[in-house]
């Protein structure tokens, strides 16, 4: 099976070093520009649901500004506590100037 994208942004909305959150899909998924790579993942901690795209993002950890469990945005995996589970990430592919996301999880995480 293929896998199906949607078009979220453009690459200018999201600047080096950030994160963007976006509703896609019916998700709120969060785009996060680690030196002009993109990587897509959940918008929702996996510790208590925080809001994961208003974190800081400090190379590929993205830290949950709720309780500070960081994740890795490359694959979603828990770097530490108090999150213990992985955040779903999901692919990304750039065409010119446009971000589009997999509408399905690479990785799927806890929820
Ligand atoms: S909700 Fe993210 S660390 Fe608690």
């Amino acid at each position: 099976m293929s896998d199906e994208f949607v078009k979220v942004a453009q690459k200018t909305d999201i600047p080096i070093g950030t994160a963007r959150v976006f509703n896609a899909f019916e998700k709120e998924i969060a785009v996060c520009n680690v030196e002009g790579e993109f990587y897509c993942i959940a918008d929702i901690c996996t510790h208590d649901g925080g809001p994961l795209g208003e974190g800081e993002l400090d190379d590929y950890q993205i830290e949950c500004p709720r309780h500070g469990a960081r994740f890795d945005v490359k694959t979603g995996k828990a770097l530490c506590l108090p999150a213990i589970l992985p955040v779903p990430t999901y692919k990304i592919e750039v065409r010119g100037e446009d971000i589009w996301v997999a509408t399905h999880a690479t990785t799927s995480g806890a929820r």
